[in-house]
């Protein structure tokens, strides 16, 4: 099998992404795969060759050009967070190209990647949310008002965003204003939220050849305000897996990641963080191409159930390869 190995991105998230397809590029089973990295940045899709000679892959036909001979990949795995990667602007091409691909389908992705939308969603499912104003550019916004409504602290993100890049937990109403312009630079709608105040977990999840698995959940304990960017990439924070949690907190938090990758639609691996208020998990988000790089959650995971990066892949390879 010829496989793309799509990497990059033109989000902030751009290099963490890399981090996470060179891991991912480590482990695919090389007797299995052709595996051709082809990274996307800059409105260049470039793969790169062992000899340093670049070709640009032909989005005409999703071709490269290796040594005269064109190849076409008849995969894709996308490592790509942001745009276009995780938010179905990628999907959407492939699909029109006929190449099957690692992630959920276009317009799962179009939904998961606005957490607003994706709220929205889940809004059938019974699962607690974190309330929330949503306001784009041209929204008049009267802190008080907010505060008043929401409650002080509270989170200020943008809507379509990750790695906590543009996100603030405000203190005063004074802070809100200057928080959204932040999160503009990130997002054209920003989310105003609920701060819940608890224990921030993780938990994997991947339906595949018909089987459930449910990876085991992580807790990140920070010492940072909250698990932002320096927590989650500089070690500002502890990562334990499996989380200690009680076993009934465990069942819920295990069965609303289920019951939300049903109604979602997904497809290969998710990672849906909550946080656990008391006995009571509120869903804070999906993400639908998680951080693959050694700092990051899924790869932890995988190891503490005893499965490699590598026959992960194979599990996500597999089952959408049709
Ligand atoms: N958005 C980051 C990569 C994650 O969810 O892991
Ligand atoms: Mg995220």
């Amino acid at each position: 099998k010829n496989i793309a190995l799509i990497a990059g991105g033109e989000s902030s998230e751009w290099q963490i992404a890399l981090e996470g397809a060179s891991l991912v590029e480590q482990n695919l089973d090389r007797t299995k795969y052709n595996v051709y990295k082809i990274i996307l940045h800059d409105g260049r899709w470039n793969y790169m060759d062992e000899d340093g000679v670049v070709s640009e892959l032909d989005r005409n036909d999703f071709t490269i050009e290796i040594k005269g001979e064109k190849i076409r990949p008849d995969y894709a795995l996308i490592l790509i967070h942001g745009t276009p990667g995780e938010d179905g602007r990628l999907q959407g091409y492939l699909d029109m190209m006929k190449i099957p691909y690692s992630s959920c389908g276009f317009v799962t992705s179009v939904i998961t990647f606005d957490k607003s939308a994706c709220k929205r969603a889940l809004a059938g499912t019974g699962i607690d949310l974190a309330r929330e104003i949503l306001v784009g550019r041209n929204t008049k916004i009267d802190p008080a008002a907010v505060a008043g409504e929401l409650g002080l602290p509270l989170f200020v993100k943008p809507n379509a965003s990750g790695s906590s890049f543009g996100v603030t937990k405000v203190k005063s109403a004074d802070q809100i204003l200057p928080a959204v312009e932040k999160a503009f630079a990130e997002s054209d709608h920003v989310l105003i939220e609920e701060y819940i105040q608890g224990r921030e977990i993780s938990c994997g999840v991947l339906i595949a050849g018909g089987r459930e698995y449910l990876f085991p959940i992580t807790e990140l304990v920070c010492e940072t305000e909250f698990f932002d960017y320096d927590a989650k990439y500089k070690g500002l924070s502890k990562e334990i897996t499996p989380a200690p949690l009680d076993a009934e907190i465990v069942r819920k938090v295990n069965a609303m990641t289920l019951s939300a990758y049903k109604t979602l639609n997904c497809r290969g691996v998710v990672r849906i963080d909550f946080i656990v208020k008391g006995d009571r998990p509120y869903l804070i988000e999906v993400n639908t191409i998680p951080g693959m790089s050694a700092h990051s959650i899924i790869p932890q995971q995988a190891q503490a159930m005893g499965m490699t990066v590598g026959q992960l892949y194979d599990l996500i390879i597999e089952d959408t390869s049709k």
